[in-house]
Protein backbone atom coordinates (compact mmCIF):
# COMPACT_ATOMS: atom_id res chain seq x y z
CA UNK A 1 0.00 0.00 0.00
CA UNK A 2 0.93 3.52 -0.33
CA UNK A 3 2.76 4.72 2.09
CA UNK A 4 1.92 8.28 3.92
CA UNK A 5 4.08 11.05 3.38
CA UNK A 6 6.99 11.35 5.22
CA UNK A 7 6.95 8.62 7.31
CA UNK A 8 6.89 4.84 7.17
CA UNK A 9 3.62 4.62 8.91
CA UNK A 10 0.66 6.69 10.06
CA UNK A 11 1.14 8.68 13.29
CA UNK A 12 -2.26 10.33 14.30
CA UNK A 13 -2.24 12.51 16.99
CA UNK A 14 -5.22 11.52 18.13
CA UNK A 15 -5.29 9.81 21.50
CA UNK A 16 -7.42 6.49 21.25
CA UNK A 17 -6.85 4.30 24.28
CA UNK A 18 -9.90 5.64 26.12
CA UNK A 19 -7.91 5.81 29.65
CA UNK A 20 -5.41 7.83 28.56
CA UNK A 21 -7.51 10.27 27.19
CA UNK A 22 -9.83 10.72 30.10
CA UNK A 23 -6.95 11.14 32.46
CA UNK A 24 -5.77 13.90 29.32
CA UNK A 25 -9.33 15.48 29.51
CA UNK A 26 -9.03 15.73 33.76
CA UNK A 27 -5.61 16.73 33.80
CA UNK A 28 -6.62 19.93 30.63
CA UNK A 29 -10.06 21.19 33.01
CA UNK A 30 -6.79 22.27 35.36
CA UNK A 31 -4.57 24.21 32.52
CA UNK A 32 -5.06 27.33 31.39
CA UNK A 33 -7.42 27.27 28.00
CA UNK A 34 -7.57 29.06 24.47
CA UNK A 35 -11.04 28.84 22.52
CA UNK A 36 -9.85 28.42 19.02
CA UNK A 37 -10.29 29.56 15.87
CA UNK A 38 -12.02 27.34 13.24
CA UNK A 39 -9.24 27.20 11.02
CA UNK A 40 -6.99 26.16 13.64
CA UNK A 41 -9.63 23.87 15.23
CA UNK A 42 -9.89 21.56 11.89
CA UNK A 43 -6.06 22.21 11.76
CA UNK A 44 -5.92 19.78 14.81
CA UNK A 45 -9.03 17.25 13.68
CA UNK A 46 -7.06 16.90 10.47
CA UNK A 47 -3.89 16.39 12.65
CA UNK A 48 -5.56 13.90 15.20
CA UNK A 49 -7.19 12.37 12.20
CA UNK A 50 -3.90 11.49 10.43
CA UNK A 51 -4.40 13.41 7.56
CA UNK A 52 -1.72 16.04 8.50
CA UNK A 53 1.03 13.10 8.89
CA UNK A 54 3.74 13.02 9.81
CA UNK A 55 3.24 16.75 11.78
CA UNK A 56 3.04 17.01 15.38
CA UNK A 57 1.58 19.59 15.89
CA UNK A 58 1.29 23.59 14.46
CA UNK A 59 4.27 25.24 12.90
CA UNK A 60 6.24 28.09 14.44
CA UNK A 61 6.69 31.22 12.35
CA UNK A 62 10.00 30.12 10.70
CA UNK A 63 8.53 26.93 9.09
CA UNK A 64 5.12 28.70 8.73
CA UNK A 65 6.83 31.54 6.48
CA UNK A 66 8.83 28.68 4.90
CA UNK A 67 6.27 26.86 3.82
CA UNK A 68 4.27 29.35 2.39
CA UNK A 69 7.20 30.80 0.31
CA UNK A 70 8.77 27.66 -0.76
CA UNK A 71 6.62 24.28 0.35
CA UNK A 72 8.71 23.35 2.66
CA UNK A 73 9.37 23.14 6.38
CA UNK A 74 12.91 24.56 7.99
CA UNK A 75 13.89 20.51 8.38
CA UNK A 76 12.89 20.24 4.42
CA UNK A 77 9.92 18.55 5.07
CA UNK A 78 7.79 18.97 1.99
CA UNK A 79 4.22 20.76 2.92
CA UNK A 80 2.19 23.25 0.73
CA UNK A 81 0.19 25.21 3.30
CA UNK A 82 1.01 25.88 6.90
CA UNK A 83 -0.47 24.39 9.63
CA UNK A 84 -1.36 27.38 12.36
CA UNK A 85 -2.66 28.31 15.29
CA UNK A 86 -3.02 32.05 15.19
CA UNK A 87 -4.79 33.70 18.24
CA UNK A 88 -5.95 37.03 19.06
CA UNK A 89 -5.17 37.19 22.90
CA UNK A 90 -2.98 34.98 24.67
CA UNK A 91 -3.35 36.42 28.47
CA UNK A 92 -5.33 33.62 29.53
CA UNK A 93 -2.25 31.05 28.50
CA UNK A 94 0.82 34.14 29.22
CA UNK A 95 3.57 31.72 30.29
CA UNK A 96 2.03 28.48 30.34
CA UNK A 97 4.42 25.92 28.34
CA UNK A 98 1.02 23.11 28.74
CA UNK A 99 -2.38 24.03 27.81
CA UNK A 100 -5.45 23.24 26.75
CA UNK A 101 -7.16 24.10 23.37
CA UNK A 102 -10.81 24.22 23.36
CA UNK A 103 -13.52 23.70 19.91
CA UNK A 104 -15.00 27.06 18.94
CA UNK A 105 -17.93 25.15 16.97
CA UNK A 106 -19.51 22.91 20.00
CA UNK A 107 -21.45 23.83 22.61
CA UNK A 108 -19.76 25.00 25.61
CA UNK A 109 -16.32 24.86 23.72
CA UNK A 110 -15.08 21.49 25.16
CA UNK A 111 -11.39 20.50 25.49
CA UNK A 112 -10.61 19.28 22.20
CA UNK A 113 -6.41 18.79 22.16
CA UNK A 114 -3.44 19.74 24.62
CA UNK A 115 -0.61 21.48 23.59
CA UNK A 116 2.97 21.71 24.57
CA UNK A 117 3.80 24.94 23.64
CA UNK A 118 7.55 25.47 22.16
CA UNK A 119 6.87 29.13 21.30
CA UNK A 120 4.72 32.35 20.82
CA UNK A 121 5.50 34.06 17.77
CA UNK A 122 4.35 37.52 17.07
CA UNK A 123 3.35 37.93 13.34
CA UNK A 124 3.40 41.06 11.99
CA UNK A 125 0.64 42.31 8.92
CA UNK A 126 3.81 42.28 7.14
CA UNK A 127 4.27 38.93 7.65
CA UNK A 128 0.42 37.69 7.27
CA UNK A 129 0.38 39.12 3.92
CA UNK A 130 2.99 37.66 3.19
CA UNK A 131 1.97 34.10 3.48
CA UNK A 132 -1.51 35.35 2.21
CA UNK A 133 -0.18 36.23 -1.32
CA UNK A 134 1.59 33.06 -1.48
CA UNK A 135 -1.31 31.19 -0.38
CA UNK A 136 -3.88 32.56 -1.90
CA UNK A 137 -1.56 34.43 -4.90
CA UNK A 138 -3.70 37.44 -3.43
CA UNK A 139 -4.48 40.11 -0.98
CA UNK A 140 -8.07 40.63 -2.15
CA UNK A 141 -10.05 41.00 0.68
CA UNK A 142 -12.85 39.97 -1.14
CA UNK A 143 -11.30 36.56 -1.56
CA UNK A 144 -13.19 34.48 1.16
CA UNK A 145 -10.03 32.50 2.02
CA UNK A 146 -7.68 36.06 2.39
CA UNK A 147 -10.77 37.22 4.26
CA UNK A 148 -10.77 34.77 7.21
CA UNK A 149 -6.89 34.10 7.02
CA UNK A 150 -5.81 37.88 7.45
CA UNK A 151 -8.48 38.10 10.09
CA UNK A 152 -6.81 34.94 12.63
CA UNK A 153 -4.95 36.97 15.02
CA UNK A 154 -1.53 37.88 15.50
CA UNK A 155 0.09 35.70 17.88
CA UNK A 156 1.06 32.10 16.50
CA UNK A 157 1.11 29.29 18.91
CA UNK A 158 2.98 26.59 17.86
CA UNK A 159 4.08 22.79 19.58
CA UNK A 160 3.19 19.59 19.49
CA UNK A 161 -0.30 18.63 20.44
CA UNK A 162 -2.49 15.46 21.64
CA UNK A 163 -5.67 15.36 20.50
CA UNK A 164 -8.99 14.29 22.39
CA UNK A 165 -11.79 14.85 20.00
CA UNK A 166 -12.31 15.09 16.09
CA UNK A 167 -15.11 17.94 17.41
CA UNK A 168 -18.68 17.62 15.71
CA UNK A 169 -17.57 15.51 12.80
CA UNK A 170 -18.27 11.63 14.50
CA UNK A 171 -21.31 12.67 16.05
CA UNK A 172 -23.18 14.72 12.65
CA UNK A 173 -21.83 12.02 9.83
CA UNK A 174 -21.60 8.92 11.51
CA UNK A 175 -21.31 6.98 8.26
CA UNK A 176 -19.79 9.55 6.40
CA UNK A 177 -16.36 10.80 8.45
CA UNK A 178 -13.71 8.85 8.53
CA UNK A 179 -10.11 9.28 9.89
CA UNK A 180 -7.11 8.76 7.35
CA UNK A 181 -6.23 5.76 9.36
CA UNK A 182 -10.08 4.32 9.04
CA UNK A 183 -9.76 5.01 5.15
CA UNK A 184 -6.70 3.05 4.51
CA UNK A 185 -8.12 0.16 6.59
CA UNK A 186 -10.92 -0.11 4.55
CA UNK A 187 -8.91 0.20 1.73
CA UNK A 188 -6.67 -2.46 2.88
CA UNK A 189 -10.18 -4.65 3.79
CA UNK A 190 -11.37 -4.64 0.31
CA UNK A 191 -8.35 -5.54 -1.33
CA UNK A 192 -8.04 -2.24 -3.58
CA UNK A 193 -4.66 -1.33 -4.96
CA UNK A 194 -4.99 1.22 -7.11
CA UNK A 195 -7.05 3.86 -5.73
CA UNK A 196 -8.69 7.33 -6.93
CA UNK A 197 -9.60 9.77 -4.53
CA UNK A 198 -12.44 12.71 -5.63
CA UNK A 199 -12.19 16.32 -3.86
CA UNK A 200 -15.47 17.77 -3.69
CA UNK A 201 -17.48 19.85 -1.52
CA UNK A 202 -20.41 19.76 -4.11
CA UNK A 203 -23.60 17.29 -4.18
CA UNK A 204 -21.70 15.97 -7.27
CA UNK A 205 -23.75 16.94 -10.49
CA UNK A 206 -22.92 14.64 -13.85
CA UNK A 207 -19.58 15.90 -14.28
CA UNK A 208 -18.21 15.22 -11.24
CA UNK A 209 -19.91 11.64 -11.63
CA UNK A 210 -18.07 11.10 -14.99
CA UNK A 211 -14.68 12.27 -13.76
CA UNK A 212 -15.23 9.29 -11.15
CA UNK A 213 -16.04 7.30 -14.04
CA UNK A 214 -13.16 8.84 -16.15
CA UNK A 215 -10.51 8.03 -14.03
CA UNK A 216 -11.80 4.89 -12.84
CA UNK A 217 -11.64 3.68 -16.30
CA UNK A 218 -9.07 5.25 -17.68
CA UNK A 219 -6.18 3.93 -14.85
CA UNK A 220 -8.45 0.77 -14.31
CA UNK A 221 -8.61 1.58 -10.82
CA UNK A 222 -10.11 -0.62 -8.33
CA UNK A 223 -12.03 2.14 -6.84
CA UNK A 224 -12.83 5.80 -5.93
CA UNK A 225 -12.96 7.05 -2.80
CA UNK A 226 -15.30 10.10 -2.84
CA UNK A 227 -13.97 12.49 -0.10
CA UNK A 228 -16.35 15.42 0.88
CA UNK A 229 -15.51 18.12 2.89
CA UNK A 230 -17.41 18.43 5.68
CA UNK A 231 -16.25 21.62 7.21
CA UNK A 232 -16.88 25.06 7.11
CA UNK A 233 -17.99 26.45 3.63
CA UNK A 234 -18.64 30.41 2.12
CA UNK A 235 -22.14 31.53 2.74
CA UNK A 236 -24.89 30.13 -0.05
CA UNK A 237 -22.16 26.66 -0.74
CA UNK A 238 -24.83 23.46 0.25
CA UNK A 239 -24.78 22.22 3.33
CA UNK A 240 -22.55 18.29 3.64
CA UNK A 241 -25.83 16.68 5.27
CA UNK A 242 -27.38 17.52 1.94
CA UNK A 243 -24.31 16.83 -0.47
CA UNK A 244 -24.32 13.75 1.60
CA UNK A 245 -27.59 12.38 0.47
CA UNK A 246 -26.80 13.60 -3.02
CA UNK A 247 -23.68 11.60 -3.48
CA UNK A 248 -24.91 9.02 -1.74
CA UNK A 249 -27.83 8.55 -3.89
CA UNK A 250 -26.07 8.79 -6.75
CA UNK A 251 -23.50 6.35 -6.13
CA UNK A 252 -25.92 3.84 -4.90
CA UNK A 253 -28.30 4.64 -8.62
CA UNK A 254 -25.46 4.98 -10.91
CA UNK A 255 -21.92 3.23 -9.56
CA UNK A 256 -21.60 -0.83 -9.43
CA UNK A 257 -21.82 -2.24 -5.77
CA UNK A 258 -18.35 -2.19 -4.21
CA UNK A 259 -16.53 0.27 -6.77
CA UNK A 260 -17.65 3.79 -4.73
CA UNK A 261 -16.38 4.59 -0.96
CA UNK A 262 -18.60 7.51 0.15
CA UNK A 263 -16.20 9.21 2.90
CA UNK A 264 -16.11 12.92 4.39
CA UNK A 265 -13.03 14.90 5.93
CA UNK A 266 -13.62 17.69 8.74
CA UNK A 267 -11.56 20.84 7.43
CA UNK A 268 -12.81 24.16 6.16
CA UNK A 269 -12.39 25.16 2.99
CA UNK A 270 -9.80 27.46 2.24
CA UNK A 271 -10.51 28.51 -1.39
CA UNK A 272 -6.85 28.57 -1.79
CA UNK A 273 -6.75 26.44 -5.49
CA UNK A 274 -3.29 25.22 -7.05
CA UNK A 275 -1.57 25.45 -2.92
CA UNK A 276 -4.90 23.36 -1.86
CA UNK A 277 -4.92 20.99 -4.42
CA UNK A 278 -0.87 20.11 -3.20
CA UNK A 279 -2.22 20.16 0.17
CA UNK A 280 -5.72 17.46 -0.89
CA UNK A 281 -2.64 15.30 -2.53
CA UNK A 282 -0.87 14.84 0.50
CA UNK A 283 -3.96 14.26 2.89
CA UNK A 284 -5.41 11.39 0.40
CA UNK A 285 -1.53 9.81 0.07
CA UNK A 286 -2.39 9.90 3.72
CA UNK A 287 -5.25 7.87 3.60
CA UNK A 288 -3.85 5.67 0.97
CA UNK A 289 -5.30 6.87 -2.73
CA UNK A 290 -2.63 6.23 -5.33
CA UNK A 291 -4.28 8.74 -7.48
CA UNK A 292 -5.81 11.98 -6.82
CA UNK A 293 -8.61 13.91 -9.46
CA UNK A 294 -7.77 17.39 -10.22
CA UNK A 295 -9.91 19.15 -12.54
CA UNK A 296 -10.72 22.51 -13.86
CA UNK A 297 -10.10 24.83 -11.14
CA UNK A 298 -9.87 22.78 -8.45
CA UNK A 299 -10.68 24.68 -4.80
CA UNK A 300 -10.99 27.72 -6.91
CA UNK A 301 -13.58 30.45 -5.92
CA UNK A 302 -14.67 33.29 -8.44
CA UNK A 303 -11.93 34.23 -11.07
CA UNK A 304 -8.99 34.14 -8.98
CA UNK A 305 -7.35 31.36 -10.17
CA UNK A 306 -6.30 29.87 -13.98
CA UNK A 307 -8.70 27.04 -15.04
CA UNK A 308 -6.07 24.58 -14.69
CA UNK A 309 -3.70 26.39 -12.42
CA UNK A 310 -4.33 23.23 -9.92
CA UNK A 311 -2.51 21.45 -12.18
CA UNK A 312 0.64 23.11 -13.44
CA UNK A 313 1.33 23.88 -9.80
CA UNK A 314 2.28 19.94 -9.71
CA UNK A 315 4.82 20.48 -12.13
CA UNK A 316 6.11 23.70 -11.62
CA UNK A 317 6.29 23.74 -7.15
CA UNK A 318 6.33 19.74 -6.69
CA UNK A 319 9.85 18.31 -6.65
CA UNK A 320 9.34 14.98 -8.59
CA UNK A 321 10.31 12.84 -5.38
CA UNK A 322 8.31 14.91 -2.99
CA UNK A 323 5.14 12.82 -3.09
CA UNK A 324 4.15 9.28 -4.04
CA UNK A 325 0.41 10.21 -5.01
CA UNK A 326 -0.49 10.79 -8.10
CA UNK A 327 -2.55 13.33 -10.02
CA UNK A 328 -5.57 12.59 -12.67
CA UNK A 329 -5.38 15.75 -14.77
CA UNK A 330 -9.05 16.39 -16.20
CA UNK A 331 -10.10 18.88 -18.74
CA UNK A 332 -13.19 20.69 -18.60
CA UNK A 333 -15.83 18.37 -18.67
CA UNK A 334 -19.26 19.32 -20.15
CA UNK A 335 -22.55 17.71 -21.71
CA UNK A 336 -22.42 17.04 -25.54
CA UNK A 337 -25.67 17.41 -27.34
CA UNK A 338 -24.37 15.64 -30.20
CA UNK A 339 -23.05 12.34 -28.32
CA UNK A 340 -25.77 11.93 -25.67
CA UNK A 341 -23.19 12.06 -22.80
CA UNK A 342 -20.54 13.95 -20.98
CA UNK A 343 -17.34 14.80 -22.71
CA UNK A 344 -13.83 15.83 -21.92
CA UNK A 345 -13.80 18.87 -24.05
CA UNK A 346 -10.58 18.89 -25.26
CA UNK A 347 -11.34 15.68 -26.18
CA UNK A 348 -14.24 16.21 -28.78
CA UNK A 349 -12.33 18.39 -30.74
CA UNK A 350 -15.16 18.61 -34.09
CA UNK A 351 -17.08 20.02 -31.66
CA UNK A 352 -18.59 24.08 -31.11
CA UNK A 353 -19.37 25.74 -28.18
CA UNK A 354 -23.09 25.48 -28.72
CA UNK A 355 -22.62 21.88 -29.03
CA UNK A 356 -22.00 21.54 -25.38
CA UNK A 357 -24.19 22.27 -22.17
CA UNK A 358 -22.29 24.12 -19.94
CA UNK A 359 -23.57 24.84 -16.43
CA UNK A 360 -22.25 26.96 -13.64
CA UNK A 361 -22.58 25.79 -10.00
CA UNK A 362 -23.90 29.06 -9.16
CA UNK A 363 -26.12 28.99 -12.03
CA UNK A 364 -27.34 26.21 -10.22
CA UNK A 365 -28.04 27.45 -6.83
CA UNK A 366 -29.84 30.61 -8.86
CA UNK A 367 -32.30 27.59 -10.51
CA UNK A 368 -32.79 25.91 -7.24
CA UNK A 369 -33.54 29.29 -5.61
CA UNK A 370 -36.25 30.21 -8.40
CA UNK A 371 -37.39 26.32 -7.71
CA UNK A 372 -36.54 25.09 -11.10
CA UNK A 373 -35.14 21.99 -11.22
CA UNK A 374 -31.24 21.60 -13.09
CA UNK A 375 -31.51 19.57 -16.10
CA UNK A 376 -30.63 16.00 -16.40
CA UNK A 377 -27.95 17.00 -18.50
CA UNK A 378 -26.26 18.19 -15.34
CA UNK A 379 -28.15 16.46 -12.29
CA UNK A 380 -29.14 13.09 -11.56
CA UNK A 381 -32.77 13.85 -11.11
CA UNK A 382 -32.56 12.13 -7.81
CA UNK A 383 -30.29 14.08 -7.01
CA UNK A 384 -31.87 17.00 -8.38
CA UNK A 385 -35.18 16.22 -6.45
CA UNK A 386 -33.10 15.98 -2.84
CA UNK A 387 -31.91 19.39 -3.87
CA UNK A 388 -34.73 20.99 -4.76
CA UNK A 389 -36.28 19.72 -1.55
CA UNK A 390 -33.49 21.55 0.22
CA UNK A 391 -33.95 24.52 -0.98
CA UNK A 392 -37.77 24.66 -0.87
CA UNK A 393 -37.34 24.11 2.81
CA UNK A 394 -34.62 27.04 2.82
CA UNK A 395 -37.08 29.03 1.26
CA UNK A 396 -39.96 28.48 2.90
S1 LIG B 1 -13.65 21.72 -5.17
O1 LIG B 1 -13.52 23.05 -4.61
O2 LIG B 1 -13.85 20.71 -4.17
O3 LIG B 1 -12.54 21.43 -6.09
P1 LIG B 1 -15.87 20.74 -6.76
O4 LIG B 1 -16.54 19.90 -5.75
O5 LIG B 1 -16.79 21.46 -7.69
O6 LIG B 1 -14.98 21.84 -6.05
O7 LIG B 1 -14.89 19.92 -7.67
C1 LIG B 1 -14.39 18.68 -7.36
C2 LIG B 1 -13.40 18.24 -8.43
O8 LIG B 1 -14.06 18.16 -9.70
C3 LIG B 1 -12.23 19.18 -8.66
O9 LIG B 1 -11.10 18.42 -9.02
C4 LIG B 1 -12.68 20.03 -9.85
O10 LIG B 1 -11.58 20.53 -10.54
C5 LIG B 1 -13.44 19.01 -10.65
N1 LIG B 1 -14.49 19.58 -11.51
C6 LIG B 1 -15.70 20.05 -11.12
N2 LIG B 1 -16.44 20.44 -12.19
C7 LIG B 1 -15.67 20.20 -13.29
C8 LIG B 1 -15.86 20.37 -14.70
N3 LIG B 1 -16.99 20.83 -15.22
N4 LIG B 1 -14.85 20.01 -15.51
C9 LIG B 1 -13.69 19.50 -15.02
N5 LIG B 1 -13.45 19.32 -13.71
C10 LIG B 1 -14.43 19.65 -12.83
Amino acid sequence: MIKPHGSDTLNPLLVTDEQQRLQLLDEAQGLPSVVLNSAAAANAVMLGAGYFNPLTGYMNLADSLSVAENLHTSDGLFWPVPVLNLVEDISAISGADRIALRDPNTEGNPIMAIMDVAAIDSVTDTQINMMAEHIFATLDPEHPGVATFTGLGRHLLSGNIQVLSLSYFQADFPGTFRTAGEIRNEIAERGWEKVVAFQTRNPMHRAHEELCRMAMERLDADGVVVHMLLGKLKQGDIPASVRDDCIRKMVELYFPANSVMVTGYGFDMLYAGPREAVLHAVFRQNMGCTHLIVGRDHAGVGDYYGAFDAQTIFDEKVPADALAIEIFNADHTAYSKKLGRVVMMNEAQDHSKDDFILLSGTKVRQMLGDGIAPPPEFSRPEVAQILMDYYQLETA
